[in-house]
């Protein structure tokens, strides 16, 4: 065995001896560029010596649905993830494992079935309106700022039955040093003690207690209300729910919960959001589709469920921007027992790595992979596609709670405001995806408003 437990005679490939250390430094400079060139030249399973630890990076949608979906009793959320987003998150769904995983899963669930979720889209309809309200043709406007400030609206209002107008803009800028913070101590070689009073740590302090006072702020405002046993937001299903033993979370477990879906349920959906309008803004022609099919089917109404199986184009173009800007870029596990991935023997505690920019945009699957085409979508590729090939909301159990609620919101989102306006690329404004926790325009996204009415 070597010293990361995996059999020596049978590792998949890698590199190995001095390019360990260009590729750490590669990772560091541009981890996603580096990860489709080791893809490139290494294939489907490679060992990945990354700050001396091996992870195995599966880059074959068989090998993905073997972790995710067949065997993934065997496999946990990874350490890394844990060590990332724990502070932050605590033990809320996302990272939480077994049976008391299962148990907050189900009592979440109510909150996102079909029916219900349809209900979340009047007031889904009603922010888009408000938000754009003071809009007005020749503004310019950082999309990507203005996306965060309205999912953040959109998800306070719909899952926990309350609004946050002042507040609003400060959540997304806590997110991002947060995030930066976090994968800056995760990647530095050495680590300050988080309890050191450095500046980053102050400030890393300020906001995590910042966004703490917002989620206590939504339970103690709706236990003063005293509706939660009556009222059918999330907050109130978890509020009120019971295990079958009869014990109810704890205000711990509660504020954990209400954390995960405060950030989860609006920061990955405002990157989609973002990086749609820079692709349509990049490729005028596909825009004009959208358009027409909008005026055609809508004539100038917000959209509205009923009439999403009328916008196949709509959907074509979500699709394909979550092929190309997946928000979740990224996907780790590490195993808890033995597991055989690839024709490999892996022991207990390997790290898998799973990376959507990486699958999405390989060339098996996808003609012309780094272009914006969201033509491809109409002809049922969806259904042809190996599951591990396209996985934007993950895959098996732990697949997203939420991809019904992203999915209506940004085709609200997306049906309004382009109905609308035209956004247009302010020129020279650098637009680079940043890989944080989630994918980003580390820039933001410059855009000048042209009124289409
Ligand atoms: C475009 C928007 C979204 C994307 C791309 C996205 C992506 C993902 C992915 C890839 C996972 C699985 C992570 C893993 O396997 O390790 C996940 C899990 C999760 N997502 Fe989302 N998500 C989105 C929107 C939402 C929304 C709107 C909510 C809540 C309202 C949400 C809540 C969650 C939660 C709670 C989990 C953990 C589920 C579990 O493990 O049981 N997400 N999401």
């Amino acid at each position: 065995m070597s010293a990361t437990g995996i059999a020596s005679a049978h590792r998949p490939p890698g590199p190995s001896g001095l390019p360990i250390l260009g590729l750490t430094l590669a990772i560091r400079k541009d981890a996603l560029g580096t990860l489709r060139r080791v893809a490139r030249e290494y294939g489907d399973i490679v060992r990945l010596p990354v700050a001396f630890q091996d992870r195995i990076f599966l880059n074959h949608p068989d090998f993905i649905e073997q972790v995710l979906v067949l065997q993934q009793a065997k496999f946990h959320k990874s350490e890394l993830t844990k060590r990332i987003t724990e502070g932050l998150l605590g033990q809320g769904l996302l990272i939480s494992e077994g049976d008391f995983w299962r148990r907050q899963r189900r009592l979440a669930q109510p909150a996102f079935h079909r029916s219900r979720i349809n209900e979340y889209a009047a007031t889904m309809r009603e922010s888009v309106q408000r938000h754009i309200q003071a809009w007005r043709g020749g503004d310019e406007r950082d999309l990507a700022a203005e996306m965060m400030a309205l999912t953040l609206d959109v998800a306070v209002r719909t899952l926990f039955g309350t609004t946050l107008p002042t507040e609003a803009r400060r959540v997304g800028q806590s997110m991002t040093f947060l995030m930066r913070y976090q994968l800056g101590r995760q990647r530095s070689p050495i680590r300050i003690p988080e309890s050191w009073p450095t500046p980053r740590n102050r400030r890393a302090h300020r906001e995590r207690n910042f966004l703490d006072s917002l989620v206590y702020q939504f339970i103690s405002e709706r236990q003063a209300n005293g509706n939660s046993k009556h009222g059918t937001d999330l907050l109130s299903l978890l509020m009120s729910a019971m295990d079958e033993d009869g014990t109810q979370m704890t205000p711990q477990q509660l504020r954990d919960e209400t954390m995960t879906l405060f950030l989860a349920g609006h920061e990955t959906t405002a990157q989609l959001l973002a990086w749609t309008w820079y692709l349509l803004s990049e490729n005028p022609s596909h825009e004009s589709r959208l358009h027409e099919e909008l005026n055609s089917v809508l004539a100038g109404r917000t959209p509205e469920p009923a009439d999403f199986a009328k916008l196949p184009f709509l959907h074509a173009v979500i699709s394909e921007v979550l092929r190309l800007y997946p928000p979740a870029y990224i996907t780790a596990r590490t195993s808890i027992a033995p597991a055989q991935i690839g024709g490999y023997d892996f022991p207990a505690g390997s790290t898998m790595l799973m990376s959507q920019w990486v699958m999405h945009r390989d060339p098996r699957y996808y003609d012309e992979p780094d272009s914006f085409r969201p033509e491809r979508w109409l002809n049922g590729l969806a259904s042809r596609l190996p599951s591990g090939a396209y996985f934007p909301f993950g895959d098996g159990p732990r697949r997203c709670i939420g991809q019904g609620f992203a999915m209506l919101e940004a085709a609200i989102v997306i049906g309004t405001l382009a109905q609308n306006f035209q956004f247009q690329l302010v020129r020279d404004h650098p637009v680079v995806p940043e890989p944080l926790i989630t994918l980003r325009p580390h820039n933001g996204i410059r855009m000048t408003l042209h009124a289409r009415c």
